[in-house]
């Protein structure tokens, strides 16, 4: 994003607060440039060790990205300092051309329509996937007044709409603790997008899955591109190919900078990233 673009969203803003009375928090993400993430020159550093080291990163509005690069490139760093776990010591990193999320804590980033997948799955293993679903739909409710309180006929269809994406519309009365390791994960994509983030972040979401589990991944993946944008960090490569269909770009990390960006086929012949990365 140029300067003249945050301007732009920074006089919308401007506009928007004399026409509303509103004030930044809670204001919505503004899209219209197309870019849904901007991140420049972020630096973090951790007793002088540097973990990123002035990244920068733009991902289009409904651009699937994938990142790939070594252990210790500073590929979760990113996603932390994106979802305010982490604050880094310099650098911009902005949600739409409006929304500067270095100024948001962590609940008012994913309020304002960023969501986060950790590695491990964190669902509810007691309740029934249906259960966890409604929760993650009613996550501002306590568990039991969650559980208690109706879903309207539009909640309803949205939770079997995303049962029938995270494939498991025949499980939706099963203990979450009794999926397999991949449905966990599913499961827990599906609790994300029942708050409709407009951001996706996945941080190795097919580690530890079957090759078929892995492949049904990457599918749900290019079902919810164009209507999210999605961050996907991932090592298994024939995963990104799939993912990348050919033609979209990679982003290779590596000592917290980008090393490389390109479509799989022109970073997998870059010969700075073999040595680093893929040759090993
Ligand atoms: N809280 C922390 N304190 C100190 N060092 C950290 C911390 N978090 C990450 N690091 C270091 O920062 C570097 C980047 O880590 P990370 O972002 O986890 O890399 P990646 O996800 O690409 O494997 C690593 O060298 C890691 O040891
Ligand atoms: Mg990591």
């Amino acid at each position: 994003m140029t300067p003249d673009l945050m301007e732009a969203g920074a006089k919308r803003l401007a506009e928007h607060q004399t026409k509303t009375g509103s004030v930044i928090a809670g204001e919505e993400a503004y899209f219209g440039q197309g870019v849904a993430l901007y991140v420049e020159d972020i630096t973090v550093s951790f007793d002088g060790f540097k973990a990123l080291n002035k990244l920068s990163l733009t991902i289009n509005v409904g651009e699937l990205r994938c990142i790939i690069g070594p252990n210790g490139a500073g590929k979760t760093t990113m996603m932390d300092c994106i979802t305010g776990k982490t604050r880094p010591d310099a650098g911009k990193v902005f949600f739409g051309s409006n929304i500067n999320l270095l100024r948001l804590t962590e609940p008012e980033i994913a309020q304002a329509g960023v969501g986060r997948k950790f590695q491990k799955p964190t669902v509810y293993e007691q309740l029934s996937v249906f259960e966890n679903l409604e929760l993650a739909l009613k996550a501002d409710r306590g568990v039991r007044a969650a559980l208690f309180h109706r879903l309207s006929g539009a909640q309803l269809s949205r939770i079997e709409e995303v049962l029938l994406l995270i494939h498991l519309k025949d499980e939706a009365q099963r203990t979450a603790g009794l999926l397999s390791h991949g449905q966990k994960q599913w499961l827990e994509i599906g609790m994300l997008l029942m708050q409709d983030p407009k951001l996706l972040l996945l941080d190795e979401p097919v580690a530890g899955m079957t090759d078929e589990e892995t492949e049904r991944t990457a599918e749900l993946f290019l079902t919810l591109e164009g209507k999210h944008s999605l961050v996907v960090v991932e090592h298994d490569m024939k995963f990104v190919d799939q993912l990348t269909e050919g033609r979209k770009t990679v982003t290779v990390l590596h000592e917290g900078s980008v090393l490389a960006e390109g479509l799989l086929s022109e970073v997998q012949a870059n010969e700075k990233v073999v040595e680093v990365y893929l040759g090993r």
